[in-house]
């Protein structure tokens, strides 16, 4: 996997850096001139390449960092130098020349509009009434990244905005990336599921089973990562379903109902290729 970093410099640049060359991908990380020296630190990293410009809306930069990538993740910031709209018409265009498809942007909880079938939280239609007003006296640009937010749906291109509400320093895992939204909204609600491991590596009387959580929403899924089931007259599925492998987990046999949808063989093989690929196997 090749992948480029744009904005590679900041927080969340070194951050994504950092996991992508524990992941063994090759990156080449675009930022700031001025900026280089805070990734002086991965300069000998294989599969590390640094590209510098005055500005990261450079062309010819942008070219460069992404030709022959099979994804880009962009941060997107919109202050007084560098407008969030500006970097997206700049990597419209070079996109197009480096034939990369694949874009996921940053943003924070409130900093991008909502797709027309989302609803916003309560939390979050105070916070943008508080920090709308607030933001003018900052260097940021609210209007600014959310027209950005807006460009980015309307162009054609595979892409993904991730709202992220907070980056956290967080020992053993080093950091966690926001939480995404990701707290069930019921708790106890069951969910579906694929049971991908059960007696072939357990007794019987052993009480857990492992599996990976079905999704419907392909935004929750990481494509890479994630095995799409499409309803058959064989499977038993009235729905398409993203069989979440980087959400492995274990549960109790108690807490699991069977239903009569299956996967198949060389669904549950592949399902278990991309567990060890998300647990740093391979
Ligand atoms: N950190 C968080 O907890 C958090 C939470 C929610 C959302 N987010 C979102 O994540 C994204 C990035 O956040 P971050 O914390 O990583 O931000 P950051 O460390 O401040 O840096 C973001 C990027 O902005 C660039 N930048 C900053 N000031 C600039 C300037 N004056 N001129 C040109 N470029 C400038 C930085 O480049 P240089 O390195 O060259 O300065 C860097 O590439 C944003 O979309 C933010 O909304 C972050």
């Amino acid at each position: 996997m090749k992948i480029a970093i744009i904005g590679a410099a900041g927080k969340t640049g070194t951050a994504l850096v950092q996991e992508a060359l524990k992941r063994a991908y090759q990156v080449n990380a675009l930022c700031r001139s001025a900026s280089a020296g805070k990734l002086a630190g991965f300069g000998n990293a294989p599969g590390f390449e640094l590209i510098t410009a005055p500005s990261v809306t450079d062309a010819g930069a942008l070219q460069q960092a992404l030709s022959d990538v099979d994804a880009a993740i962009v941060v997107l910031i919109a202050v007084r130098d560098l407008k969030a709209t500006a970097l997206v018409a700049a990597l419209a265009r070079a996109g197009a020349e480096a034939a990369c498809r694949r874009f996921v942007f940053t943003a924070g909880e409130i900093t991008a509009v909502p797709s027309p079938d989302e609803r916003q939280s309560l939390q979050q239609r105070l916070m943008l009434a508080v920090f709308a007003p607030l933001m003018r006296l900052t260097p940021y640009s609210l209007r600014d990244m959310r027209d950005a937010s807006r460009q980015i749906r309307q162009l054609d291109w595979d892409w993904t905005i991730i709202r992220a509400p907070t980056l956290i320093d967080a020992a053993p895992t080093g950091y966690r990336l926001g939480a995404l939204d990701a707290l069930p909204k019921e708790p106890n609600k069951r969910r579906s599921a694929v049971v991908i491991e059960d007696s072939g590596l357990f007794d019987e009387t052993y009480p857990n089973i492992i599996l990976v959580p079905l999704a419907e929403d392909p935004h929750l899924a990481i494509s890479d990562l994630a095995v799409q089931s499409l309803p058959t007259p064989e499977n038993g599925c009235t729905k398409a379903y993203f069989a979440l492998a980087h959400h492995v987990t274990t549960t109790s046999k108690q807490r699991i109902a069977s239903t009569p949808s299956r996967i198949t063989d060389a669904q549950l093989i592949e399902i278990r290729r991309l567990i060890g690929i998300a647990i740093g196997l391979e």
